[in-house]
């Protein structure tokens, strides 16, 4: 798949993680320490292994990697590869961008989420204490690997999180795909993830090329899920369910909102979370108090337009950014899915 953004393009390609590390003899390194203890052993590269986590997107930790950048003389014509998940994805994402002004970056994404959202589209970033991803900088990579190999020591709950954002594409962008997963849930070594992971990053690839600085809207409508997903993963305490969790269970939610306000096709939050239930994802609101979750989505940054802007399916494999969408409703649906 090749992605094409204002200055240039880049490909994502799928390779063995060996031939991308003898394809850059002068890379540094930046992975987190669980990527490192299985893909990095005796390898001669300049290593920085950040500790694991979303706590490393900080101020502390990016300082750490310009200082190894620094300390390594990494110059303009020196790569740096993000090999781990999307924390390490965005953390050397945004050093890389900003080091000397920007050097040239290799995406190498290890989880399934980085390998179908993260690493495609150019974000990249850190967090401040008032909030996720409030530092950062669009600066698409020079390359993405896709090195499948790796998920083979990916942990059952982190690949299941990276179901949720296919299945997320397959039901806002391609309902081809989407009865392709309700026919047969994705497990890992499946035979159709190099099939299924590059589908996924041409769908994101066909909305990021057409918001490349998220300023059209229609970058919005990735949000699928998300504006009730997030208000789940902060309401009922970060880590307690993952993103992907929250994000099925969202999308459930969101659908039968879709429905309630006659936009979304009757009987597809139904199919939504059948589909999402197979796969092994939760998809019934925790009891956390309903205007609580309401309150959260309020706050949510994507959510700060007049009333609340929710993107909503609106056809098999077709959806759109809603404003305004009445309380009640939003209510109701939450209550209904609990
Ligand atoms: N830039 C973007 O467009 C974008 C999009 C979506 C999410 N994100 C960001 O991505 C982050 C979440 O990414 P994530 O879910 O990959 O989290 P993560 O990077 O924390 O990885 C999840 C866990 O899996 C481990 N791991 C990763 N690959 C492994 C492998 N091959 N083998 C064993 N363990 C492995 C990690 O050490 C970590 O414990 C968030 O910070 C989010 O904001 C960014
Ligand atoms: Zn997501």
């Amino acid at each position: 798949v090749r992605i094409r953004h204002s200055r240039g393009s880049y490909e994502v390609e799928i390779e063995s993680l060996s031939y991308v590390l003898q394809s850059h003899p002068n890379a540094l390194i930046v992975t987190d320490e669980n990527v490192a203890r299985f893909w990095l052993e005796s390898s001669p590269f300049p290593i920085l292994a950040v500790s694991v986590g979303e706590t490393s997107k900080s101020m502390e930790t990016y300082w750490q990697v310009l200082q190894f950048l620094a300390a390594r003389g990494a110059t303009r014509t020196s790569t740096v590869i993000a090999l781990g998940g999307g924390v390490v994805g965005d953390l050397a994402g945004f050093a890389a961008a900003t080091y000397m002004r920007g050097v040239p970056l290799v995406q190498v994404p290890t989880s399934l989420l980085a390998m179908v959202d993260s690493s495609v589209g150019g974000k990249t970033g850190i967090n401040l204490p008032e909030g996720k991803n409030l530092v950062g900088a669009f600066y698409p990579p020079g390359h993405v690997s896709i090195c499948l190999e790796t998920l083979e020591t990916l942990p059952a709950r982190e690949f299941l999180a990276g179901t949720a954002e296919i299945w997320k594409a397959a039901a806002i962008l391609d309902w081809a795909l989407f009865e392709e997963l309700e026919r047969l849930p994705l497990v890992r070594g499946d035979t159709r993830l190099p099939q299924v992971v590059m589908r996924s990053i041409d769908l994101k690839r066909s909305i990021v090329e057409e918001d490349e600085f998220e300023s059209t809207g229609a970058r919005a409508v990735l949000n699928f899920g998300h504006t009730v997903g997030h208000a789940i993963e902060h309401a009922s305490g970060y880590g307690t369910y993952s993103h992907g969790e929250a994000v099925a269970i969202g999308m459930v939610v969101e659908a039968s909102i879709g429905e309630r306000l006659g936009l979304t096709p009757e009987g597809l939050s139904r199919r939504i979370s059948s589909g999402l239930r197979a796969q092994g994802l939760p998809v019934s609101v925790p009891s956390v108090g309903v205007e609580g979750l309401l309150g959260a989505m309020h706050r949510d940054k994507k959510a700060a337009t007049q009333g609340l802007a929710l993107a909503l399916i609106t056809g098999y494999g077709s959806c759109k950014l809603v404003h305004g969408v009445p309380e009640p409703v939003i209510l109701e649906c939450l209550q209904e899915n609990t």
